[in-house]
């Protein structure tokens, strides 16, 4: 990916810092919720495990193989989820899949972190890099609804 303006700069050096300072990353020993997916299109994985209490995320954490989209997307998403709601995790993974999709997003939200992946809804092919995480979320969290 070619990064050629400030803002995208700054981008690029938020997403290597959760690549190579992974928040979360690990497995919970007292999770009640275990995902993992693979990336058809390269065959990388995402392992996430959540601990779900009273409707909220109590906890979660990563661990897996793949670039670093993929991994600093997993890095802010377990960040962004911790607290919230299942109904505000979603609503944000929907935010989050909005802009991929380069479609028009909810931005009353403050995505932190999360914002420094938009740049990746020009490159079609990372898409499912990036959105890797927060499908396995999405699968892990319907299985509690
Ligand atoms: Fe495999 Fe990005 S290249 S997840």
């Amino acid at each position: 990916m070619s990064f050629n303006n400030p803002l995208d700069t700054l981008y690029r050096q938020v997403i290597m810092d959760h690549y190579k300072n992974p928040r979360n990353r690990g497995v919970l020993e007292d999770e009640n919720v275990e995902i993992n997916m693979n990336n058809p299109t390269c065959g990388d994985r995402v392992h996430l495990t959540m601990k779900v209490e009273d409707g909220k995320i109590v906890d979660a954490k990563f661990e897996g193989e793949g670039c670093s989209i993929s991994m600093s997307s997993a890095s802010m998403m377990t960040q962004a989820i911790k607290g919230k709601t299942i109904e505000e995790a979603l609503a944000l993974s929907q935010i989050f899949s909005d802009m991929m999709q380069g479609k028009e997003y909810d931005d009353s939200v403050d995505l932190g972190d999360i914002e420094a992946l938009q740049g990746v809804s020009k490159f079609p092919a990372r898409i499912k890099c990036a959105t890797l995480v927060w499908k396995a979320m999405e699968k892990g969290l319907h299985s509690q609804e």
